[in-house]
């Protein structure tokens, strides 16, 4: 079975209270469950990690080298981590980057993404579908 991990970054523990406005109601639980239930759906298994830390985020990348695939949203550090843009070039699993709000519709400095450039795509402003259409990325021929 194919293996996909989803690797969250700061403040995504908090989401269900976190900005309703722009991140949504649901916890980052229930989001873990139902991607988890569409990558079965998908013939993968998904294993989680959130961190608020960035160098753990930068482990996470690395421990999941020979995933097949890794779906991250490093929120804040998306827009100025070297350290794990160079993470994610140093591994061969392809990585999609999401985000669940519109980052191109919000502040300038979120429309920058460092990471962008050495993942495979990304997928922004779907709510916690954005994940879900990651995966479809990722799992479907
Ligand atoms: C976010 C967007 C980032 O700009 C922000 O710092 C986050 C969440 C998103 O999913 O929309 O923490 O990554």
């Amino acid at each position: 079975m194919k293996e996909i991990v989803v690797v969250n970054g700061p403040n995504l523990n908090l989401l269900g209270r976190r900005e309703p406005d722009k991140y949504g109601v649901e916890t980052l639980d229930s989001l873990n469950r139902r991607v988890s239930a569409k990558a079965e759906e998908l013939g993968a298994i998904c294993r989680f990690v959130q961190s608020n830390i960035e160098g753990e985020l930068v482990s996470a990348v690395q421990d999941a080298a020979d995933a097949d695939g890794i779906i991250i949203n490093a929120g804040a550090y998306t827009h100025y981590s070297i350290a794990l843009r160079d993470a994610i070039a140093a591994v061969a699993a392809p990585v999609v980057e999401v985000h669940i709000s519109n980052v191109h519709a919000r502040e300038k400095f979120r429309r920058f993404s460092m990471i962008a450039p050495v993942c495979e795509g990304s997928i922004v402003g779907f709510g916690g579908k954005s994940y879900i259409l990651a995966l479809y990325a990722l799992l479907e021929a």
